[in-house]
């Protein structure tokens, strides 16, 4: 088994699922977003607010590369606008098996109703955001991935089984 990657929209549960993956399949975890606060020593909304959001972007494809040169047998969860940089989906196919976690936007506005942590979410109407970027977002995050997983009214549970089965497919399709 490579690196396992988990794609998708804020709200997705790329970051839990990714915890309880790695947990299940004895593998280590690493968020790229707490990665880059690490080495840069900020918290994200800190980054958007000095450097803005193009240094951020320039960030996530560093974190990336960093992983290429250091991650093996990992599970890597990302930010959610990580696939919108073309060279990234290009990197992030590179570095493994990646997993689009597939989610409606009813779904994410009900649960980011009271965040506070996204800056791309902050102002007037968080719920046409939500929906105007998920939208444009969608395709890229669908030409990134090997597996969709619709995350949408299911238990962690469910979605670990499904990422557990639809693994061991792709991994006979490539033996
Ligand atoms: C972002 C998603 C965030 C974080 C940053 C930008 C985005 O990560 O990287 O706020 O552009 O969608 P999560 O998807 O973990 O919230």
């Amino acid at each position: 088994m490579s690196n396992i990657i988990l794609i998708g929209f804020m709200g997705s549960g790329k970051t839990t699922i990714g915890r309880r993956l790695s947990y299940r399949l004895k593998q280590t975890m690493t968020d790229t977003d707490k990665l880059i606060e690490k080495q840069q020593n900020l918290s994200i909304p800190e980054l958007f607010e000095r450097y803005g959001e193009s240094r951020f972007r320039e960030l996530e494809t560093e974190s990336i590369k960093y992983l290429l040169r250091t991650a093996r047998n990992e599970v890597v969860s990302t930010g959610g606008g990580m696939p919108i940089r073309p060279e990234n989906r290009t990197l992030l196919r590179e570095l493994g098996c990646v997993i689009f976690l597939r989610v409606r936007a009813e779904t994410i506005i009900e649960r980011l109703k009271n965040d506070t942590t996204r800056p791309l979410l902050r102002g007037d109407n968080p719920a046409l955001k939500i929906t105007s970027m998920l939208e444009e977002r969608n395709p890229a995050y669908l030409e990134t991935a090997d597996i969709v997983i619709d995350v949408d009214d299911k238990t962690f549970d469910m979605i670990l089984s499904e990422i557990e089965e639809a693994l061991e497919k792709y991994e006979a399709t490539r033996n």
